[in-house]
C-alpha cells in the first residue's frame, strides 16, 4: 500500500534485499578486519549514525503507521545480526591481543641479572660505630674535633714539651712548614681539649676519629689510622671509675667476664697514666705456661695491649679553665685497626687499608 510521500529510493532502502546486502557487508567488513582499530571504523560505518541500516531505520518513521511495523521487524533484527557480528569479532579480536601480549611481553625470570654488588662497610668504621654505641648507650656523647689541627691543641695543651720527641718531622706531618702550627693530628686526645673548652662539666665524651703519623704503610703500620678517644670530667672521678669503665667497655667489646689490667707507663696529658691491657678473651689466661693449649690470639701472653688511659692531668685542667681542685677527669684511648688485628684476625694492616671490597663483605655485618 504504497502512498504518493513514498520516496521510492529510500523506501527500497527498506527492502529485504538492501537490508540482507547491508548485512552481508557489514559481516565480510568485520570478518575483514585484523584489529581492534580497524574493527572500530568497520563498525561506525556499519553501525554508526550514518550507516545504511541507521538511515534505513530511520526511513521507518516516514511509512504510513501500518507499514511500519512489518519493516521494523526486518531493519531490528538487521541491525541485531550486524551488533552481534561486532561484537564477537571484538572478543576475538581482544582474546587475539591478550595472547599476543602475553608471548611479547613475558619475562624469563631465569635469566642471569646484571645486577651490580652491593658495597660493605669497613670494618674500621664499624668497630669505630661499635665502641662508641656502647659508650652511647651510657650516656655518653660523641665529640669532633678536625683532622688538621693545631699543634697547640695536639701538643701544647696536652701538656707536650717543646723538645719532646713526638713533635719531630720524623713522626708528624706538618701542614706547609714545620713552623706552620698545624699539623695532621697525630692522636685523637686534642678533642679532650676542645671539649673542656666548649663544655662544662659533667663531661662524658668518646671520640673515634682519624689521626696521621709520618710511618710506612707495612705489615703492622700505616700513615693513616683511626683511634678512638675518651674523657670523663666530672667531681669525685677516681681511677676506679676508670678501670670500671674499661672494663665495661672490654665485655661489651669482647664479651662478658673479659677484664682489664693497668700498667704503669707515662703520658704527658695524664698523672698518674697507665697501658690498659685486656684478658686474652679468647683463651682467657689459660694459655699461660700451658704449651699443649697455646693461643694464637694473645700469643700465649694472656693478656693483650690495647691502649693508654689515665687521670687526667690538673695541669691540662687549668689550660682548659677547669678548676682542679673541684673537678677530676679520667682518659683513654685505643688504636682501631690494631683492635681490628687481634679481634677480628687481621694479619696484614695493608688488608685494612687498601678498600678491596672482598676484605669488608667478609666483615659481614654486626649486630
Ligand atoms: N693519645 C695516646 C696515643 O696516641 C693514647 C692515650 C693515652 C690517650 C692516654 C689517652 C690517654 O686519652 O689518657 O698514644
Amino acid at each position: 500500500m504504497p502512498s504518493e510521500n513514498f520516496d521510492p529510493v529510500e523506501v527500497a532502502a527498506l527492502q529485504p534485499e538492501h537490508l540482507d546486502a547491508a548485512v552481508d557487508a557489514a559481516l565480510a567488513a568485520f570478518a575483514a578486519v585484523t584489529s581492534l582499530d580497524e574493527l572500530k571504523t568497520a563498525t561506525l560505518a556499519h553501525d554508526g549514525d550514518r550507516s545504511p541500516l541507521a538511515l534505513a531505520n530511520r526511513e521507518i518513521g516516514a511509512l504510513p503507521p501500518a507499514a511500519r511495523k512489518a519493516a521494523g521487524q526486518r531493519v531490528g533484527p538487521a541491525r541485531g545480526r550486524v551488533r552481534q557480528a561486532a561484537a564477537a569479532r571484538q572478543r576475538e579480536l581482544e582474546a587475539e591481543r591478550d595472547a599476543r601480549v602475553l608471548v611479547e611481553e613475558a619475562v624469563d625470570v631465569t635469566l642471569p641479572t646484571t645486577r651490580r654488588p652491593v658495597g660493605a662497610r669497613h670494618p674500621v668504621t664499624t668497630t669505630m660505630e661499635r665502641i662508641s654505641d656502647g659508650f652511647l648507650a651510657m650516656g655518653w656523647e660523641i665529640a669532633e674535633g678536625p683532622e688538621a689541627e693545631s699543634s697547640w691543641f695536639n701538643f701544647d695543651a696536652l701538656n707536650t714539651p717543646p723538645e719532646h720527641p713526638s713533635r719531630a718531622l720524623t713522626d708528624t706531618f706538618y701542614v706547609g712548614s714545620d713552623t706552620s702550627g698545624v699539623v695532621l693530628r697525630t692522636q685523637t686526645s686534642p678533642v679532650q681539649i676542645r671539649s673542656m673548652l666548649e663544655r662544662t662539666p659533667p663531661i662524658y665524651i668518646v671520640c673515634p676519629g682519624k689521626t696521621f703519623r709520618t710511618d710506612e704503610l707495612d705489615a703492622t703500620h700505616t700513615p693513616v689510622f683511626h683511634q678512638l678517644e675518651g674523657l670523663a670530667v666530672d667531681e669525685g672521678l677516681t681511677m676506679a671509675h676508670l678501670r670500671g669503665t674499661l672494663d665495661h667497655m672490654v665485655a661489651d667489646m669482647f664479651g662478658p667476664g673479659t677484664i682489664t689490667r693497668l700498667r704503669p707507663h707515662y703520658f704527658p696529658f695524664t698523672e698518674p697514666s697507665a697501658e690498659m691491657d685486656l684478658q686474652c678473651f679468647v683463651c682467657h689466661g689459660e694459655s699461660v705456661g700451658n704449651p699443649d693449649r697455646p693461643c694464637r690470639t694473645c700469643k700465649s701472653e694472656g693478656w693483650i695491649e690495647w691502649g693508654g688511659c689515665g687521670m687526667v692531668d690538673p695541669r691540662v685542667l687549668t689550660a682548659c679553665g677547669i678548676d682542679p681542685d673541684r673537678y677530676s677527669g679520667f682518659a683513654f684511648g685505643m688504636g682501631i685497626e690494631r683492635t681490628l688485628m687481634f679481634r677480628n684476625g687481621v694479619e696484614d694492616m695493608r688488608d685494612i687499608v687498601e678498600g678491596d671490597v672482598r676484605f669488608s663483605a667478609a666483615f659481614g655485618v654486626e649486630a
